[in-house]
């Protein structure tokens, strides 16, 4: 069996069109209906649609999209969470839906401000949800309004381009530049951003070993595994019928799964090829990984974790104004029981003690080969009721 199948079978991303093609007449690359929101909204009637247009192309956890709107009132916009869209083994509390909120509001603000309309952000109006679920209410009330004073975003001219990078990276370390680039671009929200590299060998060394750890338990843990094979879609088909969640198209793994050789309802065992196999490939991603880059926040309520997305995505699209590509590695910053250790070794190593502070994203960062960008159900998909 080939070795890379069982690899990006569990890849814990969009792996699909990383590779050539190992059956021939078939192709890994995405349906073009699946990937069709990245070309953009195209005028519409109704500019809060254009806007949504945009937003849509945020980054969310295992891609799920979980974003409703509602319309009905002029010059607004309020956005709910779709509650049949969550993890609740990897993301017991939401806290990775809320920053996938906020990562959506703040596409949606980039566009505004193209448009020249002030986007007045109300988080919570009917208040914040509790720390340990979300409800019905929303998650932001937005009003649009035409504003003189608006400027206009460098950062939109990324929305487009922007892309979870998976691939390996290139040894070459990030530019000093670019670095005080994504750092500027995060100024508007309270939140601490860092990054290491090469300077750094004792801290690179204990950077990858938590991320190493995590990354195995993660995938020695059934119900986690599982909660990702549940989002998977193998396949044009299955890939244009959902256009969310983690999509692999590789002609193998198609092959496989049509003749029942790929099973999406139980975990393979600690150590299977497919455990072992994608251990393997991701230890080595980690450790040709140039510098990681953390966020941080103090306090962890609602309206922080919403704050962490906007600014999370907006050094995701600085990184992607200077060629850089980035890789959250979000398993030692989750809150199941099973990810203690490295929850806490990672709050340590950035001195962010738990619970004043949060690692609210972790990830890789460096120059990486180009990539397709990963589905989206499109606007229709967005709206309540
Ligand atoms: C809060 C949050 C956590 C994420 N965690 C991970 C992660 O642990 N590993 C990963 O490969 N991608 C992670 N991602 C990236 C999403 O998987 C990605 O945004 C989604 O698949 C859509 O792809 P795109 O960003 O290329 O549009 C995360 C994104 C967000 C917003």
């Amino acid at each position: 069996m080939d070795r890379r199948v069982f690899i990006r079978v569990l890849g814990g991303g969009a792996i699909a069109a990383a590779s050539a093609t190992t059956l021939s007449g078939c192709s890994s690359a995405l349906p073009p209906e699946a990937i069709a929101a990245w070309q953009g909204p195209g005028e519409q009637a109704d500019v809060r649609r254009w806007l949504l247009g945009h937003a849509l192309l945020a980054p969310h956890s295992h891609n799920l999209q979980s974003w409703l709107v509602d319309l009905g009132v002029a010059d607004e916009i309020t956005l709910f969470v779709d509650r049949s869209r969550l993890l609740p083994e990897t993301d017991p509390f939401a806290r990775q839906i809320l920053m996938s909120q906020g990562t959506f509001i703040e596409l949606l603000d980039l566009a505004a401000r193209q448009k020249g309309l002030r986007a007045q952000v109300e988080l919570f109006p009917q208040g914040a949800f509790g720390p340990n679920a979300v409800d019905a209410r929303p998650t932001a009330r937005i009003r649009l309004a035409p504003d003189a004073s608006v400027q206009p975003d460098p950062l939109f001219a990324q929305i487009l381009r922007r892309r979870t990078n998976r691939e390996a990276y290139e040894a070459r370390e990030p530019d000093a530049a670019a670095l005080q680039a994504i750092t500027a671009s995060v100024s508007p929200y309270p939140v601490r951003i860092g990054f290491v590299g090469a300077a750094l060998p004792e801290a690179m060394a204990q950077h990858r070993r938590i991320a190493k750890e995590a990354w195995r338990i993660e995938l020695v843990t059934p119900r986690t595994v599982e909660e990702s094979l549940r989002v998977l879609r193998v396949g044009p088909k299955e890939i244009t019928l959902h256009r969310d969640g983690l999509s692999i198209n590789d002609p193998m793994v198609r092959a496989l799964a049509a003749v029942g050789l790929f099973s999406r309802t139980q975990a393979p065992g600690p150590d299977s090829m497919a455990t072992t196999s994608q251990i393997r490939d991701f230890n080595h991603k980690i450790d040709s990984t140039p510098a990681f880059f953390w966020l941080v926040s103090e306090g962890n309520d609602r309206v922080t974790q919403v704050n962490a997305g906007r600014a999370y995505v907006r050094a995701q699209l600085a990184a992607t104004a200077a060629g850089l590509s980035m890789q959250p590695l979000s398993q030692a910053l989750q809150e199941y029981p099973e990810q203690a250790v490295p929850y806490a070794e990672i709050h340590q190593l950035l001195a962010a003690p738990a619970p004043r502070f949060t690692v609210q994203m972790w990830a890789r960062l460096g120059y990486a080969p180009a990539i397709e960008p990963a589905p989206r159900r499109g606007l229709d998909a967005l709206m309540s009721g």
